[in-house]
């Protein structure tokens, strides 16, 4: 498995002018990632179609080749794990030379394991996944208590905020220890210095956590530099990227990675 050194630092995410393979690109992998979604019901299939078009999150992570070919990946708090669906198509893809030459490698052959608290996510995932050849990995537990498995990225979006400071970090040490060399952690947070659109995150979020039953509302936030602190101190190298173009949201991907050998 090598990491994809161009990440997101290289990676043309938008094309050239005039070119509108990307463009058509995500709305293939956008329509057939949300459609396995319908078999679960009209909430699952919306709720997945409007995730994938309104959150620029998973385009960034597909286009910009932050998940290399071949890597096993750990999704925290995956929710009805819309990101194992597309990456199975991104795989259909680029098995069909679809793929466009100005995204970054095509995450082939990856191996996905996603964590969801929820039992009623994970039974949706469940049904949407089921007739995928990789047979994605599904777990219904708690972060605190669940063991990570050894992996090569740590995807966490929207996810740690959930828990008190003292257990985010202590996840973040058990991701440390469960990556391997030259490994990578993609974690999304929000940004409280972002006033006005952290609130409307902060609010939102509380809203749809009441609605959905869950029995944790969201609790502990802490700054940009704060996180970073965090991160280093664990031994990654960290980058910011504003990640909620489009939306009233604050959020930031925080693109972390390991140096290889350590
Ligand atoms: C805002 S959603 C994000 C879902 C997904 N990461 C995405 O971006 O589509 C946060 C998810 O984290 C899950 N979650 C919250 N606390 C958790 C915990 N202690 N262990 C595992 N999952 C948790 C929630 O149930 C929810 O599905």
């Amino acid at each position: 498995m090598e990491r994809q050194d161009l990440g997101f630092a290289s990676a043309p995410i938008v094309a050239p002018r005039g070119d509108k393979r990307p463009a058509q690109a995500w709305r293939d992998l956008h329509r057939a990632a949300s459609e396995r979604y319908r078999r679960c019901g009209p909430f699952s299939w919306h709720f997945a179609r409007g995730k994938l078009k309104g959150d620029p999150v998973f385009r960034a992570l597909l286009a910009s080749g932050a998940i290399a070919p071949g890597s096993r990946v750990l999704d925290i708090g995956c929710g009805q794990a819309l990101l194992a669906s597309l990456l199975a198509e991104c795989e259909a893809l680029a098995a069909s030379n679809r793929w466009p030459s100005p995204w970054g490698a095509p995450p082939s052959g990856v191996h996905y394991t996603g964590i969801e608290l929820m039992p009623a996510d994970v039974a949706r995932a469940e049904q949407a996944l089921t007739d995928l050849p990789s047979r994605p990995r599904l777990i219904c537990g708690d972060m605190r208590h669940i063991a990570f498995e050894p992996c090569h990225v740590v995807v966490v979006l929207d996810v740690l905020h959930y828990v008190d400071l003292a257990a985010q970090d202590d996840v973040l040490t058990r991701i440390r220890l469960a990556l391997r060399s030259g490994g990578r952690l993609l974690l999304r947070v929000g940004d409280p210095a972002q006033r006005a659109r952290f609130w409307i995150s902060r609010w939102v979020d509380h809203a749809v956590t009441l609605a959905r039953g869950h029995s944790a509302p969201p609790t502990a936030w802490r700054s940009l530099a704060d996180w970073q602190a965090a991160l280093r101190r664990l031994g990654f190298s960290v980058r910011p990227l504003p990640m909620s173009q489009g939306t009233p949201f604050a959020n930031v991907l925080l693109v972390c990675d390991l140096e290889r050998g350590a």
